[in-house]
């Protein structure tokens, strides 16, 4: 376990903040919500320093790199979800975070903002320079939310970070870790796959792509050849082998579906079933406890769920209900209690000493 040396706290005093809901049905009230937001103030987190176990990061190698979109209306989840991440680390020192924002405009500002908050962070922010292109590409999904461009991000990962990373472990910000992320980086990638994630072959396959795709044979046959039997895994927890991702242009594979996507209508959900359609029967496994997912809830009400069962490494939030939503408006489910300690934002009333 990392020890925890030193308290980030400072004396605070009250601020008086009116918390607008974070999530927004349409691009108007964004706008504003995202003007409220750059107000809201985060608290220091403390330092988290190396079991005397960890090797030095003096080399990009034995470091563990994590990518991370960032952007004002999810900052909070964001936070939290670092906050988790370096918590449950034996060697926190040896990670390394890669931001990824929606544009250049707003590092400086999301840098402050970390910094504030994590002034020992290794990390870097990587703006994506050509958003209106990915704009482009997106369909509007059943859940406005989810046709964000940043959304998108974890497409372009192989082009955006740094070109001498080799491996990646891709989170999403509506989670929190409870173990070390350094097991979940180890996943072995095997029989030359480019990605790992956890499977469920439970899951209605068909049910993640239309009648459409489903009755045109060169469509469908998409699926035929793969390693084993096609399955649905979930985008929000992935570790990428970027070497092989940009040796096989897969950025490109994903971008040629979003393209049919625009023209004849194949899936219904965001960002996931492009992902679906190029790995979905190739990935490496990963166990189930690395994405315990759908804690807010389904796309349209976003209702109270339960973890599946078996152990769990981290939650995810997928779905429409957020806890910091939920706890804001006095209706938290219950499993929304294990994301508040994580949670950085200083409210009216927290005073410390
Ligand atoms: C990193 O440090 C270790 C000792 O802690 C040393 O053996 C190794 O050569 C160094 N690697 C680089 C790339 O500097
Ligand atoms: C954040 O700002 C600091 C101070 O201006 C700068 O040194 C650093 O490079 C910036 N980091 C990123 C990721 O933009
Ligand atoms: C999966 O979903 C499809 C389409 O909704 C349905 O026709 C099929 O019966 C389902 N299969 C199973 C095994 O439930």
């Amino acid at each position: 376990m990392p020890k925890l040396v030193r308290s980030g706290g400072r004396t605070l005093l009250p601020l008086t903040l009116i918390i607008f809901s974070l999530l927004t049905q349409n691009g108007s009230t964004v706008t504003a919500t995202m003007a409220t937001n750059s107000n809201h103030h985060f608290k220091e987190a403390p330092q988290f320093y190396n079991s005397p176990s960890c090797s030095s990061i003096n080399s990009s190698e034995n470091a563990v790199h994590v990518a991370m979109t960032l952007d004002i209306s999810y900052l909070r989840g964001s936070m939290a979800a670092i906050l988790s991440v370096l918590q449950h680390s034996s060697c926190p020192e040896n990670i390394i975070f890669h931001f990824v924002a929606s544009s250049f405009a707003e590092t400086a500002h999301l840098n402050l903002t970390i910094t504030k908050s994590f002034p020992y962070l290794h990390f870097t922010i990587h703006p994506i320079q050509d958003i209106a292109a990915v704009s482009g590409l997106i369909s509007t999904s059943i859940r406005s939310a989810l046709d964000c461009p940043l959304n998108y991000a974890r497409n372009y990962l192989a082009d955006l970070l740094p070109q001498h990373l080799h491996k990646v472990v891709y989170l999403d910000s509506d989670l929190i870790l409870v173990d070390d992320i350094a097991k979940l980086a180890a996943t072995p990638l095997t029989e030359d796959s480019v990605l790992a994630a956890p499977e469920y072959c439970n899951a209605n396959f068909t049910t993640y792509f239309t009648p459409t795709f489903w009755s045109n044979p060169s469509l469908s046959l998409t699926f035929a050849n793969r390693n084993r039997k096609p399955c649905y895994f979930n985008t929000g927890v992935m570790v990428i082998d970027l070497e092989r991702w940009r040796a096989g242009d897969y950025t490109t594979k994903i971008v040629e579906w979003m393209e049919l996507q625009k023209r004849m209508r194949i899936y219904e959900l965001g960002s996931l079933p492009p992902f679906l359609l190029v790995f979905a029967g190739n990935i490496a496994p990963v166990d189930h406890s690395w994405n315990q997912h759908g804690l807010g809830g389904d796309n349209f009400r976003g209702l109270c769920r339960d973890l599946h069962p078996g152990p769990v490494s981290l939650l995810h939030w997928s779905g429409k209900g957020k806890p910091w939503a939920r706890i804001d408006a006095n209706r938290p489910c219950p499993l929304d209690g294990l994301w508040s300690p994580y949670d950085l934002l200083q409210t009216p009333y927290s005073l410390e000493s």
